[in-house]
């Protein structure tokens, strides 16, 4: 991810770094014995500019890089390092803590390690306090209480430890920000941070705390609590009247219960990711008044059961629908044809009865779309609609359903986003996924691979493959296993330049085997079992280990495309969650922060 943060780091660089020559020298002397204390310094793997060679004495010390100075007092005021390669701790008699008149300090990603030094409390005059994505373990020393001008706290990606330690920062504390995500806090929220009264942005995700939620969270705008142990909220949360609370993340807690009827009531809420619990019952009617506001709704992988209620006709925000993974039954609710900014619709592995909604190929932005794992029934369109839709599917996954009939030909040059080669992944959606594809798998393999995916396998289609599939020129992975097609494999599929990944297997397919390197390249198990196919020797001789292929290959095929499908799902379902804990802390002081946050999160 560090294209990402390299490329924001840089901008802020060139904000930072204007020229005032009014260097002190104590702060001078004091910024020389700061960078003395990292002697690794110069072996970087990572600083390509940010050596820290302007830092002679040749130059006055509020041109070096990094630094800024009060252009009165020439009191280093700021200092901003992102991703430069310190590779040490921090000592009590840090040069750092001389610097008196701090009001902004950025070490973020500078591999520091060891504890922060309590002398951290001489830096009283601190607005922004930013020292993630680095080593640093340990407890928070109780003299942070010093710093009473905190308005910006960001300490994620850590390895901090011990209780969240707030029992000295008084109750006129300014801190607005606070970011703890992803780092070894225990225990409960203590009641000492309902004293910060101007706190609006709470990041506790991916620690390990427990406990009940404490009701005061409920006034403020963004509340992240995922991925630790919490499993019930105060009582004070059912009573609570006005409120601002734009993001609540709930996800991978231990909640149980039906679901929290308050939720409905938080009418400015735009993201909503309760996702990785225990809840059952049903999806409550009220809930429709939150949707007015919702971009993101997440309530995969809970035993919600029931229909999922009609409650999207005022939903026109939503981007991402995600109810995967419950017990959910009967129809598609019709209201969802209003959702005209709907990305992403994720149904997998719920008990839905229904036809094929064809209908919502009139959402204009549908991108991904999985109905996988449910008992949908029937043919893919009826005879008295022509007009298809799905103008912007990237992502089709009909799998394990009961559909019937043949592949309407159509469709497929219909889907203009699979169909129109441009190679251009610039547009936001590519740059958000690229994005969180990047911070969750590390890869930008991942991202081109599974982009273009068509999966209609475990269902009773009939009759020929399509020829018309070949001008889907941009289909990475096709699958139409286990179903009972016939007649031939169309040779244009041999064009397909970006199909990576395919899979016949068990139908009744015959003739040969369309030649292509793509085609060439398959395993042999996406081949079996269609009995009058010809042209296999070659394929199964190349990959030499699997003349008989194993239902154990098409098990690595399922599992590769699931993991596929939850990728996605998790980059669009849980990305907000990364963005808060790893991004907003870096961004908060540019513009873009704006920015970002308006097209991407909420
Ligand atoms: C380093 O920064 C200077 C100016 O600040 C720039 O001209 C140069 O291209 C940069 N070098 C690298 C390797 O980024
Ligand atoms: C000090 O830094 C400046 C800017 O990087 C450089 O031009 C100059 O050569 C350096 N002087 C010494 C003595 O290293
Ligand atoms: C420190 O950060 C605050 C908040 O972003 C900003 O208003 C202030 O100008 C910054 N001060 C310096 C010296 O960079
Ligand atoms: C980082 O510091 C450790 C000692 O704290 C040292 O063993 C290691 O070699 C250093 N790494 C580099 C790349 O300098
Ligand atoms: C704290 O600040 C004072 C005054 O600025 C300074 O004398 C003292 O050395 C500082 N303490 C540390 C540990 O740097
Ligand atoms: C707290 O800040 C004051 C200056 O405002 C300083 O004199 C004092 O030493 C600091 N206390 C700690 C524990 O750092
Ligand atoms: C974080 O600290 C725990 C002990 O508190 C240790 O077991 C773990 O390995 C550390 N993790 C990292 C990434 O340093
Ligand atoms: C505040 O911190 C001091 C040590 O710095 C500690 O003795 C005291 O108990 C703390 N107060 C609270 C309310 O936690
Ligand atoms: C939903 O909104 C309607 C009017 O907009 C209001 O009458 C009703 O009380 C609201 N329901 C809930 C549960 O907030
Ligand atoms: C559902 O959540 C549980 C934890 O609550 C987790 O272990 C499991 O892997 C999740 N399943 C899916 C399909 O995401
Ligand atoms: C939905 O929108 C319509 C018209 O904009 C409005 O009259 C109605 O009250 C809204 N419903 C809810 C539940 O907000
Ligand atoms: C496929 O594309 C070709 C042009 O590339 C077009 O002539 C043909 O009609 C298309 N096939 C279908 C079924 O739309």
């Amino acid at each position: 991810y560090c294209y990402f943060f390299c490329f924001i780091s840089l901008q802020l660089y060139s904000v930072v770094s204007s020229t005032p020559h009014l260097c002190r020298h104590d702060q001078r002397d004091a910024l020389l014995k700061f960078k003395d204390e990292f002697p690794n310094l110069q072996y970087s793997p990572r600083a390509s500019n940010t050596s820290l060679s302007s830092w002679n004495k040749s130059m006055d010390c509020c041109s070096w890089e990094g630094v800024t100075c009060d252009g009165k007092s020439g009191e280093v005021n700021s200092l901003y390092f992102y991703s430069i390669f310190l590779n040490n701790s921090l000592k009590e008699d840090s040069g750092l803590f001389r610097l008196a008149h701090l009001q902004n300090l950025t070490l973020s990603n500078c591999y520091l390690h060891g504890n922060i030094p309590s002398s951290i409390g001489n830096l009283s005059q601190l607005i922004t306090l930013e020292l993630s994505s680095n080593k640093l373990v340990g407890q928070l020393p109780p003299s942070m209480g010093n710093l009473t001008q905190l308005r910006f706290l960001v300490l994620s990606q850590n390895n901090l430890s011990g209780n969240i330690p707030f029992g000295n920062i008084s109750s006129s504390s300014r801190l607005e920000y606070l970011f703890l995500a992803n780092n070894q806090f225990k225990g409960t929220i203590p009641t000492s941070i309902s004293n910060l009264g101007n706190l609006l942005h709470l990041d506790l995700s991916n620690n390990n705390l427990e406990g009940q939620v404490p009701g005061w969270l409920s006034q403020r705008q963004q509340v992240m609590l995922s991925q630790n142990s919490f499993n019930s909220f105060e009582k004070s949360w059912e009573v609570f009247e006005e409120t601002n609370m734009e993001a609540l993340d709930l996800r991978s807690n231990s909640f149980q219960g039906t679901f929290p009827y308050w939720i409905c009531k938080l009418r400015s809420l735009r993201f909503l990711d309760v996702s990785d619990n225990r809840f059952t019952g049903s999806i409550p009617q009220c809930l429709k008044n939150a949707t007015v506001s919702l971009t993101y709704l997440v309530l995969r992988n809970n035993s919600f059961s029931g229909i999922l209620p009609n409650i999207f006709f005022n939903a026109t925000q939503l981007i991402s629908l995600d109810v995967s993974h419950n017990q959910l039954e009967g129809k598609v609710p019709k209201s969802l044809i209003n959702c005209k900014a709907m990305q992403l619709l994720n149904m997998e592995s719920n008990r839905f009865e229904d036809e094929f909604p064809s209908w919502l190929g009139s959402l204009p932005s549908l991108k991904i779309f999985i109905l996988r794992s449910n008992q949908f029934y029937g043919p893919l369109y009826h005879n008295n609609r022509l007009s298809i839709g799905f103008q912007a599917l990237k992502v089709i996954d009909l799998s394990n359903n009961h559909f019937s009939g043949s592949l309407p030909s159509f469709y497929f040059s219909n889907w203009h986003e699979m169909t129109t080669l441009t190679g251009n992944y610039d547009d936001s959606y590519m740059e958000y996924y690229v994005y969180y594809a990047a911070v969750y798998y590390n890869s930008m393999e991942m991202v081109n691979r599974g982009l273009h995916l068509l999966n209609v396998s475990g269902n009773t289609f009939t009759s020929n493959i399509p020829q018309s599939l070949k001008n889907l020129t941009k289909l990475e992975t096709l699958d139409l296993s286990w179903n009972q097609l016939s007649g031939q494999i169309p040779g244009g599929l041999a064009s397909l330049s970006f199909l990576s990944t395919m899979d016949f297997s068990h139908n009744n397919l015959q003739g040969p085997i369309p030649r292509s390197t793509q085609f060439q390249s398959q395993n042999c198990s996406s081949f079996m079992d269609n009995h009058k196919l010809y042209g296999l020797e070659e394929i199964c001789r190349e990959t030499d280990h699997a003349p008989n292929p194993t239902p154990q290959a098409y098990e690595d095929l399922f599992e590769r495309e699931e993991r596929v499908i939850n990728w996605i799902a998790a980059a669009i379902a849980y990305g907000p969650g990364v963005f808060c804990g790893l991004v907003i802390g870096h961004i908060f002081l540019s513009e873009k922060h704006k920015w970002l946050t308006e097209r991407h999160l909420l």
